[in-house]
């Protein structure tokens, strides 16, 4: 006899709880990973994020942040910046093997991609052209 009475009563309640006017909240509890790209149209008070600037990669500032802790000293041997005996067996593999090896690193101490892991492949060589066009 209980629950008999109470179906009613549940029921009310879910008429209340669904009620469209509460959009808002259903939009305010969305998941946490739900994000909105600048510039897009969405709605909804999610977060919104700056979409990843292109065409702002400064190289010789890359350069700086990644690759020179090792190419401006040699270390592990590696071929130091505007150094042209470091650098001459190196260019006559061409700049195709140079790329791969930005790329895809060289063992043993030359880190895949420098260890500048944002930077896309387009930048590895980029970075690559900024050291050998520096050779003298
Ligand atoms: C942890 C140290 C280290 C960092 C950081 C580093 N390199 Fe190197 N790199 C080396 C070493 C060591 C070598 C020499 C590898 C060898 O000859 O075995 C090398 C070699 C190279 C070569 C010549 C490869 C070849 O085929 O002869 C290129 C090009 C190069 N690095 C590009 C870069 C770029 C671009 C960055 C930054 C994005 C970078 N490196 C960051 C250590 C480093």
């Amino acid at each position: 006899m209980k629950k008999i009475f109470l179906l009613p009563v549940f029921c009310i309640g879910m008429t209340v709880v669904a009620d469209p006017s509460d959009e808002a909240i259903i939009a305010r509890i969305q998941k946490v990973g739900t994000v909105c790209v600048q510039g897009t149209d969405c709605a909804g008070p999610q977060q919104t994020v700056a979409p990843v600037a292109t065409g702002s990669f400064d190289v010789a500032s890359v350069y700086d942040q990644s690759c020179a802790t090792c190419h401006n000293l040699g270390v592990a041997d590696a071929p130091k910046f505007a150094d042209a005996s470091d650098w001459a067996s190196r260019i006559t593999k061409g700049m195709d093997a140079l790329y791969n090896s930005g790329i895809n690193g060289m063992l043993p101490a030359m880190p895949a991609r420098g260890m500048c892991f944002n930077c896309s492949d387009d930048e590895i060589k980029a970075l690559v052209d900024y050291m050998v066009d520096a050779v003298p």
